[in-house]
């Protein structure tokens, strides 16, 4: 090892996630446990439950990634923290580890905004990947996540221009509603992502809020205009309205693809359009949803056909992990004058104002 390491903690939501990345890029070690069980029974996170979790889970996951990476204190150069945004007492258990930490071991210690997190992704390198070239500025990043649906230009590092961003729901928090409407249980995205690749038919059509020429998303109209049609749905197949009973699996496919289309459809288009108008040479793709199949396939074929690059982290990468803020704190780590002494925990930390 090199480069610059930094120690990176995550626990802003519902992913407890610590990491080892080397200058921004190079993954050494990225552990995360997930709490999608513990908050399956109630269909959505609960913040005190996530709280706890996190303390019980973060230690295990410090040792878990100073072993995968073969590291001891002595390699880290300082230690990085999502500050902000997200649930506070999850974001305060992160935040204390850290801040003990860089204590103990005489570290400095960065702050790091969760969001530019979701943006950095897409610099990050697994440990085994080939080197390749950075993504290229002027680019456009799309964040889609359970909390977030944002456009911004960027013409270079941390240099953030927001063209747009959702008025009522994240896309997130809507493909959840849904997979929770259809009886698919939490997390909905990615059950509502499976039931739409078995749709057959593929013609069920959901209203697109397109908002004008705008950069900006709504999603609250899709959801009601779903939650309809499963009604309406479950009334065709003779299932009485307080009954438990779910709808057959072939239209549960149908649904799922209908609305999953409508989302996908007005992501892609603004992001294509934001492109173009900012002469943009990439687009990347951040937050949970990036991790949905249809939008990384209908993004991947328009920016071919417009010959822009597509930087889309895998899977993993896109939804809450420590690495992406390892990514992010680099940036900010250029000095060890530059640590923040005084981190405190920020719920609605704005972008801008990383
Ligand atoms: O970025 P993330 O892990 O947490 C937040 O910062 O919000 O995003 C979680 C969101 C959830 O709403 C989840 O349902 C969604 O990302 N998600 C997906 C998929 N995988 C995760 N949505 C659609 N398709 C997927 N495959
Ligand atoms: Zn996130």
């Amino acid at each position: 090892m090199s480069g610059r390491l930094l120690l990176a903690i995550e626990t802003s939501c519902d992913e407890t996630g610590v990491a080892l990345v080397e200058d921004g890029r190079r993954i050494h070690a990225n552990v995360v446990a997930s709490q999608a069980a513990l908050h399956a029974a109630s269909g959505g996170v609960v913040p005190e439950l996530a709280a706890r979790a996190h303390l019980r889970w973060i230690l295990p996951a410090l040792d878990d990634a100073m072993a995968g990476a073969g590291a001891d204190w002595a390699d880290i150069d300082g230690i990085a923290v999502t500050r902000g945004p997200g649930l506070i007492g999850a974001l305060l258990v992160g935040i204390n580890v850290a801040r003990t930490l860089a204590w103990v071991h005489d570290k400095p210690l960065i702050g790091v905004n969760h969001l530019e997190g979701h943006v950095y992704a897409a610099w990050l390198l697994d440990p085994d990947e080939p080197e390749h070239e950075a993504p290229p500025f002027p680019l456009v990043a799309l964040v889609v996540s359970g909390g977030h649906t944002f456009l911004l230009e960027m013409r270079g590092e941390r240099d953030y221009r927001l063209m747009g961003e959702t008025i009522d729901d994240a896309a997130g928090e809507a493909f959840d509603k849904v997979g929770r409407l259809l009886g698919l249980g939490y997390p909905g995205g990615p059950a509502v992502s499976r039931a739409a690749e078995r749709a057959i038919d593929r013609k069920l059509v959901f209203p697109r809020a397109w908002l004008g020429d705008t950069y900006d998303f709504s999603f609250s109209g899709l959801k009601t205009a779903a939650r309809r049609r499963i009604a309406a749905a479950r009334a065709d197949e003779g299932i009485a309205e307080d009954e438990q009973a779910l709808l057959s699996d072939g239209m549960i496919a149908e649904l799922a693809w209908g609305f999953q289309d409508a989302v996908v459809d007005v992501l892609a288009t603004k992001a294509i359009r934001a492109a173009a108008a900012t002469g943009a040479r990439a687009i990347i793709l951040g937050g949970g949803v990036a991790a949905n199949g249809a939008l990384r396939a209908r993004l991947a074929a328009d920016t071919e056909a417009r010959g822009l690059r597509l930087i889309v982290p895998r899977p993993g990468l896109c939804t809450d992990n420590g690495a992406m803020i390892g990514a992010a704190g680099h940036l900010r780590f250029t000095a060890a004058g530059s640590a923040d002494e005084d981190l405190v925990a920020r719920p609605s930390l704005p972008l801008a104002r990383a």
